[in-house]
């Protein structure tokens, strides 16, 4: 970590960004250099595991995780221009996202997948993921298409959570 690196905003549901489709990145250039460092400080600030460009109003496809973020010798991983192009099997299990605030709900993905994409500097890269890091790949390439977590879940248990978020923001 520098001081040159900025938190960003997270936008939370239910803000427009986070439904909007975010673009294929053409130019790798100092410009994007400095969203990802911005993306990844912000993701070990909130924490979190995984953040999508949306979330903080970038419509622009790159997503950075770090399932076992630490203090010291962190390995933070960016992805530009994510796509799943193999899904296979089916597990279940509890997620949450910076951009649903106060909730979790057990989510139905696929078990495998495999995600073409590039690094940071456009290195091409080919991921095979199971477990955990393959929730958390399907959970960041569903921002990209304005898909959160909780548009996977049963149309009664959202009901009930945006009639509970409705409450909530009119408390404050
Ligand atoms: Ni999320």
């Amino acid at each position: 970590m520098n001081n040159s690196e900025n938190e960003l905003k997270i936008y939370t549901y239910p803000d427009r960004v986070l439904r909007a489709t975010a673009e294929a990145i053409e130019n790798i250039d100092e410009d994007l250099q400095k969203l990802v460092d911005n993306m990844i400080h912000t993701m070990y600030l909130a924490p979190g595991i995984g953040l999508a460009a949306n979330q903080v109003g970038e419509l622009r496809r790159v997503i950075v995780f770090d399932l076992y973020p630490r203090k010291d010798g962190r390995d933070p991983r960016v992805l530009i221009n994510p796509e799943i192009v193999l899904s296979e099997g089916k597990v279940a299990s509890e997620e949450s996202c910076l951009s649903v605030v106060d909730y979790s709900a057990e989510v139905s993905r696929n078990a495998q997948v495999k995600v073409k994409g590039v690094g940071r500097h456009g290195k091409p890269m080919d991921i095979e993921a199971e477990g955990l890091l393959a929730i958390c790949l399907q959970h960041e390439i569903d921002h990209l298409n304005g898909t959160l977590y909780i548009d996977h879940i049963s149309s009664l248990k959202r009901a009930l959570y945006k009639k509970r978020l409705k409450k909530k923001l009119k408390e404050k």
